[in-house]
């Protein structure tokens, strides 16, 4: 707690210098502790430039996830909500819906370094080395009608668009439902869970991986340039501890808009912005069957909506596009 305090002392003064002193007397504490806290920052991988007459600044920021970095980096901070950054774990997905039903209060959120059965839709395995990229899930208890739901990840899918879009120089774009892609390749999925009790949503889950610091070489041979990360993107590192404090703020905001349906006006327009299938020849897998036609958008609540080649148009809730060669 000191330390994120000291952090968020160093932050607002940069890049000029805050002394030793001042930061004392900020947090009311002694002199020797503030040293001693910067001494534990500095072997979490911290540097601080130290000038007797001007105090200190800081001169290098860890690269990995680090709590107490991105709790200073918080524009707003949210009475009740918490986070969690763990060295390891099965699936972010999964610890959320466990904390959320052993009771831990929502909103909360929980991040890993790496997780050894990370998961994306149908299942499929979620590449989730600890390479710098981002394994995140919030976890929320909205009570709100299942059939709300639907329009929930793609909204998320246009605030995280928005999110991206500050930190890289090229356009992202929302395929639909979930992925977040530059130029046709994968930088990031989304996969939201509910547990329903009762005809209302009693535990939700939203999951985020986001390819932000993973070396261009990096993937395994069956991703390839299927996927591409942020700092691919802006041709040098991201700073992921600044990405998660945003992601933070742009998430929590975005979900109580959702909640109170204040998200319902902005939608359609937000994901055309962003939509890469509209106007595109695609194949739809839904419940076993497969629809070819052209993508006209989606609808207010965010059904796809497909034009048969008979001319036909019809909204799907629900399915895997696969975008036609030339489409
Ligand atoms: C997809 O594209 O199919 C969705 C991928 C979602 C991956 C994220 S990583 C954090 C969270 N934990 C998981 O196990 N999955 C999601």
């Amino acid at each position: 707690m000191t330390e994120t305090l000291i952090l968020r002392e160093l932050l607002a003064a940069e890049p000029g210098w805050v002394s030793g002193g001042a930061i004392a007397a900020k947090l009311g504490v002694s002199r020797v502790s503030v040293w001693h806290h910067m001494e534990r920052l500095r072997a979490q991988g911290f540097a601080f430039e130290a000038l007797p007459a001007r105090g200190y600044r800081l001169s290098r920021r860890p690269r990995m996830l680090h709590a107490g970095l991105v709790e200073a980096l918080l524009r707003v901070r949210r009475k009740g909500f918490a986070f969690d950054i763990l060295d390891e774990v099965d699936s972010t997905n999964d610890e959320a819906a466990r904390q959320l039903a052993a009771g831990r209060p929502a909103p909360f959120a929980v991040f890993a370094h790496r997780q050894t059965r990370g998961r994306g839709r149908f299942g499929r395995a979620w590449h989730s080395e600890a390479n710098g990229n981002l394994y995140s899930s919030f976890a929320f208890r909205p009570r709100i009608a299942p059939e709300r739901m639907q329009t929930f990840t793609l909204w998320m899918g246009v605030t995280i668009c928005e999110l991206v879009s500050k930190f890289v120089p090229a356009p992202p774009g929302i395929k639909w439902p979930n992925d977040i892609v530059f130029d046709g390749r994968k930088a990031g999925g989304m996969l939201t869970e509910a547990r329903v009790d009762a005809d209302e949503i009693r535990d939700l889950v939203f999951g985020l991986g986001l390819n932000v610091n993973s070396p261009p070489n990096g993937w395994p041979p069956d991703l390839g340039r299927r996927a591409v990360s942020l700092s691919e993107l802006a041709g040098s590192p991201v700073d992921v501890n600044r990405l998660t404090a945003a992601l933070i703020g742009r998430v929590l905001l975005a979900y109580e808009r959702f909640a109170e349906g204040e998200h319902v006006d902005p939608f359609v327009d937000l994901w055309n912005r962003y939509d890469v299938l509209r106007g595109r020849d695609v194949t739809l897998a839904v419940g076993g069957r497969r629809r070819r036609g052209r993508v006209l958008g989606v609808d207010d609540v965010g059904s796809l909506l497909l034009r048969a080649e008979n001319g036909q148009t019809r909204g799907y809730r629900a399915g895997e596009v696969t975008v036609e060669k030339g489409g």
